[in-house]
């Protein structure tokens, strides 16, 4: 998309001994005076890692009062295992330069109803009524209802998700972390795992493809998300406790046999 618009994406690292959180002095090295967007995603695909509300302020401070707007995309915002979400958009003089992502997909579990939404100042509103309306037409209303009912109605389901998936992240990363040449920190948020695979030896994607074709599990290469996406593999965990040991398994057994 970047691209398409003319653009070119400055991709930053995330540091796997920072939990996959940025390093803002880079960060901060990264800003010129041709930045125009920065794009933030907390908790974060692939890695599950979080800023925290000292991180925010830091990459705040780091942007200071440049005319740079910040895409947040904060999705996963309901599903933290440690400590709380906090948003740029909540920093002074970051309202009016943020526009914020959110969705139904992870807290209510709706992937596919194709339902999102954005807040933003209103003139940008216009902008991106005019761009969706143009390129995907409109979101079914019937699937608007059940939006609604899903943030009106009770919300005991979100957190017994959340410590669904906590469960499961635990188990599957203390699994991960007993095979040979994988080794996976505990993710903060999100519903993945990304454990590092540079010990296998094995490139990411070589790998990735050779689970699936020998164990029947499917995971994703780290570079599915860009270069620095090398030496790591992303799983998800939403799905059963019962499939994720039997995933582990399956994964065990193969590097027994081949690794
Ligand atoms: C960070 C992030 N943002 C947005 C989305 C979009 O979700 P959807 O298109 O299902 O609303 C995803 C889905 O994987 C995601 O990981």
């Amino acid at each position: 998309m970047v691209d398409y618009m003319g653009g070119s994406a400055v991709p930053i690292r995330l540091r796997e001994d920072r939990d996959f959180s940025l390093d803002v002095d880079e960060l901060a090295s990264l800003i010129t005076d041709h930045t125009k967007l920065i794009i933030l995603n907390s908790p974060h695909n692939p890695t599950g890692g979080v800023l925290n509300r000292q991180e925010i302020h830091d990459i705040a401070d780091a942007i200071g009062d440049r005319n740079v707007m910040v895409l947040s995309d904060e999705i996963y915002s309901r599903l933290i295992f440690e400590g709380e979400h906090f948003s740029i958009m909540s920093v002074p003089g970051f309202k009016d330069r943020t526009i914020l992502l959110d969705g139904f997909s992870k807290t209510y579990a709706m992937t596919g109803w194709r339902m999102g939404y954005g807040v933003m100042r209103e003139d940008l509103a216009t902008h991106i009524t005019r761009l969706m309306t143009n390129s995907n037409s409109c979101t079914a209303s019937f699937t608007q209802v059940a939006g609604v009912e899903a943030m009106r109605g009770d919300q005991s389901s979100v957190d017994g998700m959340r410590a669904e998936f906590q469960r499961r992240r635990d188990v599957f990363v203390a699994g991960l972390n007993r095979i040979k040449g994988f080794s996976c920190r505990l993710p903060k948020g999100a519903f993945y795992v990304f454990p590092n695979i540079t010990k296998t030896g094995w490139k990411s994607k070589m790998l990735a493809d050779a689970l699936l074709e020998g164990t029947g599990v499917a995971c994703l290469s780290g570079t599915a998300f860009g270069d620095f996406g090398e030496g790591y593999l992303r799983f998800s965990v939403a799905n059963s406790l019962a499939n994720l040991n039997k995933a582990l398994e399956r994964i065990n057994n193969w590097t027994k046999r081949n690794l």
